[in-house]
This record gives C-alpha cells, structure tokens and sequence, in this order.
C-alpha cells in the first residue's frame, strides 16, 4: 500500500479539504414537495442578469474553441470599471483559486501568513498548502460592535519579520462583520511593505455601510495591497466560476507565470463581462438583499436569537447549545443553512438571505422546531 499522505509535499499533509457544506446534490434528490430553500450557499437567489444569461447563448456556437487566455474584453470592462489598467488585472476560476495562488507564489516554508480566527477559511488553507506557518490572529470579542470581526490592531501584532502575506476580508465572510475605511487607512499605513496584504471583497457589492469604502481606493499609494472580487455573490455567476484580483501591475506579472493559461471558460468571460454592464441588474439584486436582510435580521431578533451586524448577503446567527439539533431539523424540513462548527462556531448557523419567500419558509420552520423544543 502507498502512503500517498506520506508522498504528499510537507504543507499538503497536514491539510483538510475544504468543507463546502452539505451535500446539496443528494439533499436535492430526497428533497419534500416544494424543493428545498438553499440558504447555506452565499448565492444570490435573485439569478443573473438576463444579459449574462443572452451573452452565454451568444458564445454556445463558439464552445469547441479555446477561450480567449487573456480574457482581453472583461479586463478591458473592469479597468474601466475601476480606474485601473488591465495590466493591473488578474482573472481567476473564482476568486478561491487566486487566493490559494497568493500563497502558493508569495509564500513557502519558513514564511509566515497571518489571517484572523473566523476570517475565511480559504486563507488559512492557502497558507497551509503553501507550506508555510498560519499565524491566526485573535479576532474582535463577541460583546464588540463587530462581534468576532477582524481586528486590525491585533493583525498588526502578528505580523513578524518572517509575515509574507496577510489575509483579511472586508466585509468577512462567516461574520458579515466590516470595518471602516479609515481603521483600514490607518492599518495599512503601518503594515511593513515587504508584507502583501490581500483585501479579499467577495461581498463588497452589497454594502451600505456610510463608513465602508473599498480598498481600491489605496492601491496606487500601497504597492503591497492586492483586492480581490468575485462575480459568484451580488452577479450571481457562482456556477461559472470568474472572479478577478486588482494590484501592483509588477505583482500581476509574477502572478500570471502560475495561471493556468484558460483558467477562465468562454462561457464565464462572456456572461461577467455582461453582468459587469447590466448595472440596473446588479443594483436591483443589491437592494432587493438590502431590504430581505434588515427583515430577516429582525425577524430573528424578535424570536430572541442573537443576529450579528452584516453587511453582505448572509447572518451569522447564535442558537446556542441546540444548534446542531435545530440545523438538523431545518434539514429536515428542507431549509438548508451553514453550520459553523469547522470555524470553531458550533452554537452559530450562517444563514444567507433568500427571496422573501424563502425567508418565510425558513422562519416557519424554525418556529415550528423552536416551539417543539419549548414544549
Ligand atoms: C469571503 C469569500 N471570499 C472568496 C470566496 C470565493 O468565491 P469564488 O471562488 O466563488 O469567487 C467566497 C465564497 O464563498 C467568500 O465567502
């Protein structure tokens, strides 16, 4: 017998595969009348825009060809978008792949990565794929404004002489939680330049928040700033797989020596490309969540649970010591959430904000099951 862990290079073996979650495919087949409410995702309920969905239809004919490996028209679309240039640019199979490849370029063994506890859990497995050390920086207390959310000061702390890259998301996806745009100046302004610090804004289309702002705004006074977006979450392209990284155009070109060189599918470049243009679409998807998470917020609240502030397009609830019992009668019942017990949140439930359909299904169930447990 081949020990294949043993083969496997010093950072691999340590490592657990990412854990999407349930498996929604086998849920879908046994699923009761009506189908499932799917809130365990991220993904926008609203679809994509039906340009995105034409613009696919106009590439179809074109699919037994290469797909263009400089994705020259959607980098050309976002570097108008943001005031950058395409050189600036990096596209990826959805921003996951670029996050792991920060690592796997930037970062090895003897070299130290920094992430905060319950940032996204992508960045501690680059690192650790990376072959180099986690270091995990504690995170806001859960009495704070921004219960479990970054906290920069203590970032600032774990960075050493050894610290490559350092991970954080702004706002952070399990918390929902954010934070402002001058905190974030301010904590740039001390970060060492030799340190890389990705800014990962997979949900920063549905902010509202007056004291947010993008981290784009600093990339021409920091060099070692990269941002990374994605089309999976306010687009709703999450099964296409685009997302992309804006950053030093030098930091770019040592990037592209690693991509793969179609990395991004004809269909994908076409329909983000679309997506990007139908800001009516986007805008109307933006409030639409805006709306459906204030609701949903209170209406969790009301039923005495405890909501964290977000400003994204999902909850961070508290259910305490019957969490796992509640998750598994909401599966039951057909409503899938995320459990959290992989981020060491076990009396958490993430739960992404549906249609106001969903939301109604998912509150009926759950007072069904909550109503049980009190009798
Ligand atoms: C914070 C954050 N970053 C990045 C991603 C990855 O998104 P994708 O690979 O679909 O672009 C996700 C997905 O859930 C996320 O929550």
């Amino acid at each position: 017998m081949i020990d294949f862990v043993a083969l496997a290079s010093v950072g691999i073996r340590g490592l657990r595969a990412y854990d999407p979650g349930h498996d929604l495919v086998a849920l879908r087949r046994m699923a009761p009348p009506g189908g499932l409410v799917e809130l365990g995702s991220n993904e926008s309920p609203y679809g994509a825009s039906p340009k995105a969905k034409q613009a696919i239809a106009a590439v179809l004919d074109g699919i037994h060809i290469y797909p263009d490996p400089l994705g020259g028209d959607l980098k050309r679309a976002l570097a108008q978008q943001h005031g950058v240039h395409t050189a600036q640019i990096l596209l990826g199979n959805g921003s996951h792949e670029l996050l792991m490849q920060f690592a796997q370029v930037f970062a090895g063994a003897g070299d130290e990565v920094v992430a905060s506890q319950y940032g996204f859990a992508v960045y501690a497995l680059a690192a650790q794929a990376a072959g180099a050390t986690l270091r995990l920086a504690p995170a806001l207390p859960k009495d704070h404004a921004m219960p479990r959310g970054h906290d920069l000061d203590a970032l600032l702390a774990a960075i050493t002489p050894h610290t490559k890259l350092l991970y954080l998301a702004n706002p952070n996806n399990p918390t929902g939680t954010w934070y402002g745009r001058e905190a974030f100046a301010a904590f740039l302004a001390q970060v060492p330049s030799h340190v890389l610090v990705v800014v990962d804004e997979a949900y920063a289309e549905f902010v509202d928040a007056p004291d947010y702002a993008s981290a784009l705004g600093l990339l021409s006074q920091y060099p070692n700033l990269i941002v990374t977006h994605t089309f999976s979450k306010a687009y709703a392209l999450a099964g296409l797989r685009v997302g992309y990284a804006i950053a030093h155009a030098e930091c770019i070109a040592v990037m592209e020596r690693v991509r793969e060189s179609f990395n991004v599918n004809a269909l994908g470049l076409a329909a983000a490309e679309a997506a990007l243009g139908d800001t009516a679409y986007l805008a109307q998807t933006v409030a639409a969540n805006a709306v459906q998470r204030q609701v949903l917020a209170s209406a969790l609240r009301a039923r005495g649970l405890t909501v964290s502030p977000s400003q994204t397009n999902f909850l961070l609830v508290e259910f305490g010591a019957r969490t796992a019992a509640i998750e598994a009668a909401l599966v039951a019942r057909g409503v899938i959430l995320r459990p959290m017990g992989g981020y060491g949140l076990g009396e958490c439930l993430r739960i992404t904000v549906g249609t106001e359909t969903e939301n109604t299904r998912l509150l009926a169930a759950l007072d069904e099951i909550l109503e049980k447990g009190r009798a």
